[in-house]
């Protein structure tokens, strides 16, 4: 299947970049947080709040799965910045296409999620701290389940997506 699947953590620019792609290149897009929503009608935030968080992820899996199973196409797929923890995710996201971590170092995230109210897991102590200990559970799967590693720091969604279709046309001609 030909999609670009955009991981990493939370303020990474996933969705930004996603809207872009869409809206500037003709992909379709899918944003798995907002598809769970709407699935649910509710926010990601009652959602953590009233079952759980294993229950959202249960809804993350199912959304990969509709996915494959729909046979999705020509479309770019933002994901959770959790969703790629679990290893069934993972198998998923292969099957989907081309996976792309868009790397941010942790000063860039803290500036872009500094008064963010909606994400739980960034709730109590400090953000700071949060990023620091997340990133340090999380780091080595984007870089091992990733076909692409992008940085965007400082960088614009054009430019970002210049690189996206650079490497990934690097990639096919050394295979
Ligand atoms: C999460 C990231 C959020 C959302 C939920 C959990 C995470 O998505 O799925 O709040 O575990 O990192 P974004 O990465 O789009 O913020």
């Amino acid at each position: 299947m030909t999609n670009y699947i955009l991981i990493g953590f939370m303020g990474s620019g996933k969705s930004s970049v996603g809207r872009y792609m869409h809206a500037k290149h003709g992909y379709q897009l899918i944003d798995t947080d907002s598809y769970i929503e709407k699935l649910e009608g509710r926010s990601i935030q009652e959602i953590f709040a009233t079952e759980g968080e294993e229950y959202f992820r249960d809804l993350e899996t199912h959304t990969l799965e509709l996915l494959v199973h729909n046979n999705t196409n020509n479309t770019v797929i933002a994901v959770g910045g959790g969703l790629p923890m679990r290893k069934i995710n993972r198998i998923l996201l292969h099957e989907l296409g081309t996976i792309v971590y868009l790397k941010a170092r942790p000063e860039t995230l803290e500036r872009r999620l500094a008064g963010d109210d909606h994400r739980p897991l960034l709730k109590g102590g400090s953000l700071r701290e949060r990023i620091r200990t997340l990133m340090e559970e999380r780091e080595d799967t984007y870089e091992k389940v990733a076909d692409l590693v992008i940085g965007t720091d400082n960088r614009k969604y054009a430019q970002i997506y210049k690189d996206i279709i650079r490497r990934q046309n690097e990639k096919n001609s050394s295979n």
